[in-house]
């Protein structure tokens, strides 16, 4: 920013490993957003590196890692980033418009993980049709179209009501354990930490404390 640096992360050390449910909290400006975009491989970061899967991303050029992208990571956003003009099957099979696939498997695996999210009687909504948290559940359905090992959601709660909001995350905790899938959540909402298999704790750029949950362990 002009001649001042800001060290948005500085010293992060973080192993995610499959099955888990890591729930990084921080206050606004703490860094989670940033930690997200650089653990996806999003953003580069100036220094340090980024294993996916055993791969150091950090040699992979653009076409790796949005290859990389789309096949192993999904994603929800706080603002469920839906296309207003389409409906639910047809905002969850998005991700796999690039793709050279069977539209007719698609649009079956499309309305089979809408029915897994408790979405069987909006299939065929426009995004204004639905309330927010049925709108984060399309989102969450768009994250799981092309199978990925991992998904990454920030603030996946923060547009919601407490209710809907802990409703959304006793979901993204069923798909954890029982379709196998890991999950890093970044918010600065301390109650989604009761879920968390693993919690951390983000402030000013750095992880100050990391912690497992004993109760809830993956
Ligand atoms: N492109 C940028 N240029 C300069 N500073 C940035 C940039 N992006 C983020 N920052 C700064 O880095 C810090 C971390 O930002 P980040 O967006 O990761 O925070 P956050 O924890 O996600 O906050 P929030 O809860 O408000 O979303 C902040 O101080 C922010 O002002
Ligand atoms: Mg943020």
């Amino acid at each position: 920013m002009g001649d001042s640096i800001v060290k948005a992360l500085s010293g992060v050390s973080l192993k995610i490993e499959k099955g888990d449910f890591l729930v990084v909290v921080g206050p606004s400006g703490s860094g989670k957003s940033t930690l997200m975009h650089i653990l996806s491989a999003l953003d580069h970061p100036t220094s340090g590196k980024v294993f996916i899967d055993g791969e150091d991303t950090s040699v992979l050029d653009d076409w790796h890692l949005a290859m990389i992208r789309r096949n192993k990571i999904g994603f929800i956003f706080q603002t469920f980033n839906l296309i207003p003009t389409l409906n639910s099957v047809e905002n969850v099979t998005i991700p796999t418009e690039p793709m050279n696939l069977d539209r007719e498997q698609v649009d079956e695996r499309a309305v089979s993980l809408l029915k897994i999210v408790g979405l069987g009687h909006r299939l065929f909504h426009k995004p204004q049709e639905l309330s927010g948290g049925e709108r984060q559940r399309v989102s969450i359905a768009r994250a799981l179209i092309n199978e990925p090992e991992i998904i990454f959601a920030d603030e996946p709660t923060g547009n919601l009501d407490s209710v809907t909001g802990k409703h959304i995350i006793e979901l993204m905790r069923k798909l954890n354990i029982e379709e196998k899938k890991t999950f890093v959540i970044v918010t600065h909402d301390q109650s989604l930490l009761d879920f968390a298999s693993k919690k951390v704790f983000l402030r000013d750029g750095q992880i100050i404390k990391l912690e497992l949950n004993s109760k809830k362990g993956a």
